[in-house]
């Protein structure tokens, strides 16, 4: 069978795991990232250089049968030109949107998609009228760069207003008002060029300061992902998408309020790994690559574990019956996402009995 080439512009972890899966269908994975360490580095090759740089660009592309990405903040500018050598999926407009909350908050509205009421801000007087008008407590935003709860700001009063400025003031920012949710959810799913989409089921996420701690699914709640499916797939259709595409969300008083969009394989979906018949990042290479989609049919009961800081002991959480553990090999750092395991159950109180388990063991610093 002829092998497919895929470039990867960044190397993080995502890549690390596209590139892992791609070895089964015969996909070779080629990176595009700045140090000759990076956790995709370790297993497939990588030109070394800046992301945007255009002669790696155009080297990678010329060696790719199709461009795609680990990291989503690559501009239009840089990207375009790419276009003119191979396929780039998923699509430029796609990568965009979802650069700027502004513009992917206007985009879910077009689709009639909720979302939290927010306003542009652009200076201090701005905000001020912003926390006015929609309220406290709020959330301060960076529209473009943030990840991982960096960039933001919560005000719980308009005394914080100073601090806020403080922290992140300047141009470019988003006042959204704060989500009272009382679960945070996420759907990812997949689409082809020829417009076949799958779902994945439901996957219920817990943060702290920003950062995704853990996730168990399938969260079962067969209105809210009837919801959440029809509005991934507005998405997609209006982006005319190709690949694997994620959208967070507050459930507020039994409502889905979408939060953020990603035009890739998401954290929240690490456990499709070992909890799917296929996981996001061969059903993300099979959509890039023209191949079938696979089912994304749960396997079981799973929980995912971030590692974030520091890795844990890995021989005790070996221990535990069902836990697939995963090493992105990177140098320790706070806040860092270093590598995440994912227990898989039949029943799902054996999940949660293993999870708390498991929770036990792992510190996130
Ligand atoms: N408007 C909001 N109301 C309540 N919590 C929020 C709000 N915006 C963000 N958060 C919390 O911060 C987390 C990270 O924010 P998010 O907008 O997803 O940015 P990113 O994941 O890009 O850092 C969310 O998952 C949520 O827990
Ligand atoms: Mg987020």
């Amino acid at each position: 069978m002829k092998s497919t080439r895929v470039g990867i512009v960044g190397a993080g972890q995502l890549g690390r795991m596209l590139a892992l899966a791609g070895y089964p269908l015969g996909v070779r994975c080629l990176f595009l990232d700045r140090g000759a360490d990076t956790p995709g580095a370790q297993v497939a090759p990588s030109l070394i250089g800046d992301l945007e740089n255009p002669v790696l660009l155009a080297e990678l592309a010329s060696r790719s049968d199709v461009v795609t990405f680990d990291w989503e903040n690559i501009s239009g500018a840089a990207l375009e030109p790419l276009e003119n050598i191979t396929r780039v999926r998923p699509p430029r407009a796609a990568l965009e949107v979802s650069q700027d909350r502004l513009a992917e908050k206007a985009l879910f509205t077009r689709l009639k998609i909720p979302v939290a009421a927010h306003a542009a801000v652009e200076s201090r007087a701005q905000l001020i009228q912003a926390a006015e008008k929609i309220g406290l407590p709020g959330v301060l935003k960076t529209r473009r760069l943030g990840y991982d709860g960096k960039g933001q700001y919560v005000l719980r009063a308009a005394a914080d207003i100073d601090a806020a400025w403080q922290a992140i003031g300047g141009a470019g920012l988003i006042y959204e008002k704060f989500q009272e949710f009382s679960r945070e959810l996420s759907l990812v799913g997949a689409r082809s060029a020829s417009g076949q989409t799958v779902f994945y089921p439901l996957s219920c996420n817990t943060h702290g300061g920003g950062i995704l701690r853990y996730s168990i699914a399938p969260f079962a709640n067969a209105r809210l992902e009837q919801r959440a499916r029809g509005y991934l797939k507005r998405v997609m259709t209006a982006l005319d998408y190709i690949g694997v595409l994620t959208i967070e969300f507050f459930v507020v008083q039994g409502r889905l309020i979408a939060n953020e969009m990603a035009p890739r394989v998401h954290n929240s979906g690490h456990w499709t790994i070992e909890g799917c018949v296929t996981s996001q990042f061969e059903n993300h290479l099979r959509a890039v690559c023209d191949m079938p989609l696979g089912s994304t049919r749960a396997l079981g009961h799973t929980a995912m574990i971030n590692f974030l800081g520091v890795m844990p002991d890995r021989e005790r959480l070996l221990a535990i019956d069902g836990l697939a553990y995963h090493d992105y090999g990177k140098a320790p750092r706070p806040g860092r996402k270093l590598g995440h395991c994912t227990i898989l159950k039949r029943l799902p109180k054996e999940r949660t009995k293993a999870l708390s388990n498991a929770l036990k063991l792992v510190e996130w610093a």
